[in-house]
């Protein structure tokens, strides 16, 4: 059912419906789920091995990181967004092609698990377009919703490995709306100055949860782009998947980082959300793309018109800062560790810290995060976050990523890939370390 053409026609029954649907019900709802007491320290060995040159084409290469059944591809572009696109598209074209398409066949499941009554991570407003739309026409009205704050160089990028891959546009655009359509949990923390005060560091957690039983864990990548020139931005790198051009986790060339968590128990202080504004996957890929300090990056988020309920974190090792972003269409509060929120006998405020554990009210992760904090406080390093802090929290099933914004190194791990063994989840599994410095200055 083809309905496209008329998209335009039903954004305006779409508004109407947002407008309603988008007011938070009643509050005092927290999520209920706490990590086992029992949960295990990772001592895993982490792999520090330099990355390993597999090959190039024209404007990319292929390394791989890591090793043993945690390998990780590490792709470099190089160029304009259209040729970074295609070049990504020939480089990874089997494997980007499979991933779109899977992504692509996840959207259908859950819609038919919705349908079906069975358990799924679509909100519940996009369930309703589905419901009354279809499934094309739904993502096409997302699509639209979004457009108008997008940049540019974002569809230039998806031209690009469309024609090298042969996959629709459309297609590849559709897909990129999955952050926005689907509910995930997931936790961060900044920490810095006497939190850190044996290493002097600025640390901080992109902790991942969503779906390991969707396509994402068969597929991780570190995409690496060193755009053509400033009108590009600067050298960043994203660490998601094999053909996906948003940022969900990644660190730049300036010092900076991104994490998020969506939000599913707010309190009233986040207002309102919408479905007209950037998309959140491409406002953190715009901080790491174009921003160089944390004030640019802050500044951007004040000024652009945001959608859904997040708890976003930017680091800056160069200003040595850290900021957790209460983030909604209505509302970007920016806290650091002396006026976090919210606060509770569960949320702690930690002397030059701040942290979130699964969700903005979620006792249970929150208070087992604020207890490893407190516990490593003055020591707190990429080592003991992996071995204790993340582990015992258990937080970051899929992917996570532990940033020394100080030196620029990158750890990272993913959850357990088909057809191997060993532990599931990303915090039980080895991790990655990569010195970033060389791989941003790496020339074509
Ligand atoms: C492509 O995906 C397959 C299956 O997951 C994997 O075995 C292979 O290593 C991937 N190739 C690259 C270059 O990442
Ligand atoms: C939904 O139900 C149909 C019919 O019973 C079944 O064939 C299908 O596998 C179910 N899908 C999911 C995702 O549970
Ligand atoms: C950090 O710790 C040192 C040593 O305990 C203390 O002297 C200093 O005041 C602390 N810094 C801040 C900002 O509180
Ligand atoms: C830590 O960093 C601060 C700010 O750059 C600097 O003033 C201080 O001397 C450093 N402390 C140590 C112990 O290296
Ligand atoms: C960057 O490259 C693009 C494409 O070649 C060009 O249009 C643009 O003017 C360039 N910008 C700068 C600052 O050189
Ligand atoms: C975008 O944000 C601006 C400034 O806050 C606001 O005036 C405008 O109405 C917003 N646009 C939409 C479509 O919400
Ligand atoms: C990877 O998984 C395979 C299949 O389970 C297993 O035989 C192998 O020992 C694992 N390799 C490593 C390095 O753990």
């Amino acid at each position: 059912m083809r309905v496209f053409s008329m998209a335009g026609t039903l954004l305006a029954v779409f508004l109407a419906l947002v407008c309603l649907q988008q007011q938070h019900v009643a509050n005092g709802a927290e999520c209920h789920g706490k990590p086992d007491p029992n949960a295990k320290p990772n001592l895993n060995p982490i792999y520090t091995e330099a990355p390993v040159l597999v090959r190039s084409v024209k404007n990319a290469k292929l390394y791989t990181v890591g090793g043993g059944n945690d390998t990780i591809s590490l792709v470099h572009l190089y160029g304009t967004p259209y040729e970074m696109g295609y070049a990504h598209g020939i480089l990874m074209k089997e494997n980007a092609t499979q991933f779109i398409n899977d992504v692509w066949g996840y959207l259908e499941d859950q819609v038919e698990s919705a349908i079906n009554g069975t358990i799924h991570n679509l909100q519940p407003w996009f369930l309703k377009l589905v419901a009354d739309f279809g499934l094309d026409v739904a993502l096409d009205l997302t699509t639209d919703a979004t457009r108008p704050f997008t940049g540019e160089y974002f569809y230039e990028e998806m031209h690009g490995m469309a024609d090298a891959t042969g996959l629709s546009f459309k297609k590849i655009e559709r897909i990129h709306m999955i952050g926005e359509l689907t509910k995930g949990a997931c936790s961060m923390y900044g920490a810095w100055g006497n939190a850190t005060r044996s290493t002097n560091k600025t640390l901080q957690l992109r902790a991942l949860d969503w779906d390991i039983d969707g396509p994402f864990r068969n597929f991780p990548q570190i995409t690496v782009y060193h755009p053509v020139n400033t009108t590009y931005g600067h050298a960043f790198a994203n660490i998601g998947w094999t053909g996906w051009i948003g940022s969900i986790t990644g660190m730049n060339s300036k010092q900076m980082a991104i994490s998020e968590i969506g939000v599913a128990f707010p309190d009233s202080t986040f207002g309102k959300e919408s479905r007209f504004g950037i998309p959140f996957t491409y406002i953190l890929r715009d901080i790491l793309q174009f921003d160089s300090s944390l004030t640019a990056a802050l500044h951007r988020i004040t000024t652009a018109n945001r959608t859904c309920d997040l708890i976003l974190g930017v680091g800056d090792g160069n200003m040595k800062a850290f900021r957790g972003i209460q983030y909604s269409a209505s509302v970007a509060n920016f806290y650091t560790d002396t006026d976090n929120m919210p606060v509770a006998d569960w949320h702690p405020r930690i002397q030059d810290v701040v942290y979130y554990g699964m969700d903005w009210l979620c006792p249970g992760y929150s208070q087992v995060l604020a207890a490893q904090l407190q516990k490593h406080h003055g020591n707190i390093t990429p080592q003991n976050t992996i071995e204790e802090i993340t582990a015992i929290t258990q937080t970051g099933d899929l992917h996570l990523a532990v940033y020394d914004l100080t030196d620029t190194i990158l750890y990272v791990a993913n959850a357990r890939r088909d057809g191997v063994d060993g532990p599931v989840k990303a915090y039980d599994r080895p991790f990655v370390r990569i010195d970033m410095k060389p791989v941003f200055a790496l020339s074509q």
